[in-house]
């Protein structure tokens, strides 16, 4: 199975980088699943109803979301009748929507995608250690379904490592997202869990984290109140994770970055690539 997972989706140059390249990659690499971070679409902050139509549209057949779930308030109306959209399972009960799905892959299998956050430099959270291990247990790998991936949301890496190890063997893939930076450490963990502790983000990497850098810099440089944060507007870079995942086990068997765009080294998956060759 084909797996592909792509990063924070920031602004307008994030949407149309995914607009522009995912439906050619989901048909090129014969892509069984995809799943985007879209916590950042609206212009940086959440998310709206007819953003997350054209992510789904797209080619994702998943969005996940982060501490930015509900800046657009109408995400805390309309994820109510997208079970599609996740935000993170360890928001307090009651928090409107779901924050794992169990959805049918292009070949069929039964993928698990759950959407957790971190603690360590965010907001304080219910455990995401106990509330991924509750969401894992009422549908374990092999029996509930066939693959399963777990988006943590978080800011220390030490966090996602720790929660990737603490899963490693019982899901497929463990990938970080939030600071918007692809990170060099993919790899197959022991048990067969693929891990990144971040996909990066599909956005306009001119920018600061996709925003763009004058009022970012201010904020560092003066003490005092300014405009708000814009998304920066020039082109969009892809950023993510490939993931081919052993039908059998449901464990991950190769992984590899994806980047596709002006401002990073390119990256693409060579078993996949060559593949097609
Ligand atoms: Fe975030």
């Amino acid at each position: 199975m084909r797996l592909l997972f792509l990063g924070d989706v920031v602004g307008r140059p994030g949407r149309s980088v995914v607009a522009r390249v995912l439906p050619a990659l989901r048909s090129a690499w014969q892509l069984d699943c995809v799943v985007v971070n879209g916590e950042n679409a609206a212009g940086g902050f959440g998310i709206t109803e007819a953003i997350c139509d054209d992510l789904l549209g797209a080619g994702a057949d998943v969005v996940t979301l982060g501490n930015h779930s509900f800046d657009q308030r109408e995400a805390l109306v309309f994820i109510e009748r997208q079970p599609r959209l996740l935000r993170p399972v360890n928001f307090p009960a009651g928090t409107p929507g779901r924050g794992a799905t169990i959805i049918e892959a292009r070949n069929g299998a039964r993928v698990l995608v759950a959407n957790v956050m971190g603690r360590l430099f965010m907001d304080p959270l219910d455990d995401p250690f106990a509330v991924i291990a509750r969401t894992i247990d009422e549908c374990p790998l092999g029996e509930g379904c066939d693959a399963i991936l777990v988006d943590m949301h978080a800011e220390a890496t030490s966090e996602k490592q720790a929660l990737a190890h603490f899963l490693d063997g019982r899901v497929s893939v463990v990938v970080g997202t939030h600071t918007h930076v692809p990170t060099a450490d993919v790899r197959l963990l022991p048990g067969g869990t693929a891990y990144q502790s971040d996909a990066g983000m599909c956005g306009d990497y001119q920018s600061i984290l996709g925003m763009h850098p004058d009022e970012s810099i201010r904020r560092f440089v003066e003490k005092t109140p300014g405009s708000r944060l814009e998304a920066a507007g020039g082109e969009g870079t892809l950023a993510g994770l490939a993931v081919e995942i052993d039908d059998a086990t449901g464990l991950a068997v190769k992984a590899a970055a994806v980047r596709i765009g002006p401002h990073l080294a390119e990256a693409r998956p060579a078993f996949w690539e060559e593949a097609r060759a």
